[in-house]
């Protein structure tokens, strides 16, 4: 298949892991008979410095060109001056909005060798495997008003929190269906004690429940979620939640398996164009060094390969040949242990393409 890819590599380590996702996808292409083109384009603090606009118009415009889109990182201290005009993080927000990606999954699976590097017990972390889907393109983040206000001698600031029942419906759908192969068990989190928002949330996802009779649907309040992520992970499958609730939960998970430097990301909307990233963010302290961990990365590449091409045998293949060089006890600085060999981000992606 022939296949355009859109590269922002962004900031920080962003770079850095992206070009070796990139040497992997090219590696997958040349055994399996693929032709992938990339492009790259800039996104974030470097396109604020380049362009004055953290997505620049040509940037948005190629990836709506493309059949996926593999981003490295956003952000860093040259760009967190909070009285700035604009940030890099905008530039993600305005690409998610600007794909139309509603639908963020963020896959946690703890590998049984990096048991040791989780904070929490081997026996919680036994039998760990859940995927958290989290509504991207709506709630605080986008709702207005959002503004600061000013009242004679004093200030406030509002956010908005607001749902339309066609936005909770398409996620709790992908929820479903997403759950069906898997353990047939969808978490729904909300805060309807509080939140009206939470009580349409609560009241559609219930109502959707009757088209998917043989998938298990609960509903948990988010403190209580939070609790059970770090007292019994192993008892979640599908857990579907609003923007902001999926974006603390999904920094809360992703400890669970050691390093934030192993968890990919999908970003989708409705058609099979995708965007890709590690959850990890742009780590300016080990930037340039080729220190930093590409799994993350190199994973987010399969699920590029799973969702946006179909082409699922290549994606299980990465999968594969990431958990083989764990087993084997291949080891980036943040998941060494005191006198392990540790590699850098070239060497860890070479032990990956070995076993392609
Ligand atoms: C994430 C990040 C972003 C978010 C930031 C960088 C805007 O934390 O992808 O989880 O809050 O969505
Ligand atoms: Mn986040």
């Amino acid at each position: 298949m022939n296949a355009h890819i859109v590269t922002l590599p962004g900031d920080g380590i962003g770079p850095d892991v992206t070009a070796q996702a990139v040497r992997v996808l090219q590696v997958i292409a040349g055994k399996f008979g693929h032709t992938f083109s990339f492009e790259q384009q800039l996104i974030g603090g470097i396109a604020i410095d380049t362009t004055g606009m953290a997505l620049p118009r040509e940037s948005l415009d190629a990836c709506l060109e493309a059949d996926a889109v593999l981003l490295g990182a956003v952000g860093g201290p040259k760009w967190d001056d909070p009285r700035a005009k604009t940030r890099p993080e905008e530039g993600l927000l305005a690409i998610r909005k600007g794909l139309g990606l509603y639908a963020n999954l963020r896959p946690v699976k703890p590998h049984p060798a990096l048991a040791f590097a989780s904070p929490l017990r081997e026996e919680k972390i036994k039998g760990v495997d859940f995927i958290v889907v989290r509504e991207l393109t709506g709630g605080l983040y986008f709702g207005t008003p959002k503004e600061r206000r000013q009242h004679g001698d004093h200030v406030s600031a509002v956010d908005t929190m607001e749902y339309h029942d066609y936005e909770i419906r398409r996620i709790m759908d992908l929820a479903f269906k997403l759950a069906a192969p898997r353990k047939k068990h969808v978490t729904s989190v909300d805060k309807a004690n509080v939140l009206v928002s939470s009580r349409l949330w609560r009241e559609i996802a219930t109502e959707m429940h009757a088209d998917y009779p043989d998938i298990k649907l609960d509903h948990v309040l988010v403190d209580t979620a939070a609790m059970r992520l770090v007292t019994s992970p192993a008892s979640f499958d599908v857990v579907v939640t609003e923007n902001t609730f999926g974006d603390i939960l999904t920094d809360e998970a992703a400890v669970l398996v050691g390093s934030m430097g192993l968890l990919p990301s999908a970003s989708l909307g409705k058609g099979k164009m995708g965007l890709y990233e590690p959850i990890h963010g742009s780590a300016p302290d080990i930037a340039g060094q080729g220190i930093a961990n590409p799994l993350g990365s190199i994973l987010s590449a399969a699920m590029l390969l799973r969702h946006s091409l179909d082409l699922a045998q290549e994606a299980a293949v990465i999968e594969q040949s990431v958990n083989e060089m764990l087993s084997a006890g291949c080891r980036s600085a943040d998941i060494a242990r005191p006198g392990e060999t540790v590699l850098t981000t070239m060497q860890m992606t070479d032990e990956v393409i070995r076993r392609i």
